[in-house]
């Protein structure tokens, strides 16, 4: 079962001998199709989920901020006079995200509180941008801002770019913060426009968690990305939004081949995503599906960021009579797929999944039907 606010309360209450004065949430996402697109100024279609970080806190009369983490049984205090960047540990994205409101103008007073969550982490469901956008919703219910989705999440993605030092997109913050129960958001992540796209009757998310962890992914990461900007400047545009099929066909046989494929992906996969969107609107699942498969074809073999356990799961997923697609979701190089099932059969999806993959590749997946779910809120207490 998802963590509640009366989880939140308990371990609130451990530390505090009374209940917190708000509960916030900030939720995890899944992607369904729009991969390594936001920082190309392109299209993406993910969901909030039902996995979230959740902070518990009251005021202070000072200018720190004490956090008690439930997961890693470690307190953890700063000031906001004197924010420096300690580099490492969990503690940096409340820093980084208290710096980046600053520095927006924002006046931030002190608090204690508990934070405790069930996104896992590493996994490429977002568990930073959760982290960073449940501090943010902490900040603004204790001093007193009002939540603008779009402002907040671009001031997660600068804690994350310039004080945790991760290059990411908009995509994760801009979800977390935005999410719709229900539904999915299209995003334009040039306008930063959202379009809430409801999900079709009997249908279920299915989250597929290879149980891998790779690293280098911020290398290869940020790899991709110089290779985007690289064909971006040889189409002689501002991203690769901007470049249709039409003209890469026209002129990208004088590009280097891996910059050439790799801006294929991006081309393509804007295209799906759009096309996704059709599908969904009309309750053409099926159509929606094969979108998400040739997604994933599409990172596999033209932007390269899949892994042998993430094509085994996908692979896996395809073979159950009620999946109408699947795909990796998130950076890549592990951490998990994602799969669109026929609600019905979820249970029999689940058991037989987990058991093919286990036994195909040796890993013990972690599988789950995940609900979309409204962006961070306060749960508890004034707004
Ligand atoms: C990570 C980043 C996002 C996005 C995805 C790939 O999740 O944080 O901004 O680029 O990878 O689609």
């Amino acid at each position: 079962m998802p963590l509640d606010k009366h989880d939140v309360a308990e371990h609130f209450a451990r530390q505090f001998h009374q209940p917190p004065r708000w509960i916030v949430r900030a939720p995890g996402r899944v992607n369904l199709i729009g991969e390594h697109t936001d920082y190309n100024d392109g299209f993406v279609l993910p969901l909030a989920i039902d996995r979230a970080i959740w902070i518990g806190l009251r005021p202070r009369d000072d200018r720190r901020v004490v956090i008690h983490s439930v997961d890693y049984g470690e307190v953890q205090e700063f000031s906001l006079d004197d924010l420096t960047n300690g580099k490492e540990g969990w503690v940096e994205y409340l820093k980084g995200t208290s710096w980046s409101l600053q520095e927006a103008g924002h006046k931030l007073s002190g608090w204690e509180g508990v934070l405790v969550g069930d996104v896992p982490l590493g996994a490429g469901l977002a568990s930073s941008a959760a982290l960073e956008m449940a501090t943010a919703r902490a900040m603004g219910a204790v001093s007193g801002f009002d939540w603008q989705p779009a402002e907040m999440a671009k001031l997660g993605q600068r804690a994350e770019n310039q004080w945790v030092g991760v290059n990411c997109g908009i995509m994760d913050q801009l979800v977390s913060a935005a999410g719709r129960a229900g539904h999915a958001l299209l995003i334009d992540c040039r306008s930063l426009e959202i379009q809430p796209v409801p999900f079709p009757e009997g249908v279920a998310v299915v989250v597929l968690d290879t149980s891998t962890r790779r690293g280098l992914v911020d290398s290869q990461y940020n790899q991709r990305r110089a290779q985007c900007a690289a064909a971006a400047e040889f189409f002689n545009v501002k991203a690769l939004r901007d470049v249709d099929l039409d003209l890469f066909q026209q002129l990208a046989s004088d590009l280097d081949d891996t910059v050439q494929r790799r801006a294929l992906h991006v081309v393509t996969e804007n295209d799906r995503t759009l096309q996704a969107v059709e599908a969904m609107r009309r309750g053409e699942t099926c159509a929606l599906g094969v979108l998400m498969y040739k997604s994933h074809v599409s990172l596999r073999d033209d932007y390269e960021v899949s892994s042998e356990a993430l094509n085994a799961m996908v692979e896996v997923a395809r073979t159950h009579p009620a999946c109408f697609g699947a795909r990796m979701t998130g950076a890549g190089f592990g951490g998990c797929a994602v799969a669109l099932i026929e609600a019905r059969a979820a249970d029999d999806f689940v058991q037989h999944t987990a058991a093919a993959y286990q036994q195909q590749t040796g890993h013990a997946p972690a599988i789950y039907a995940c609900q979309a779910t409204d962006g961070a809120q306060v749960v508890q207490g004034d707004d």
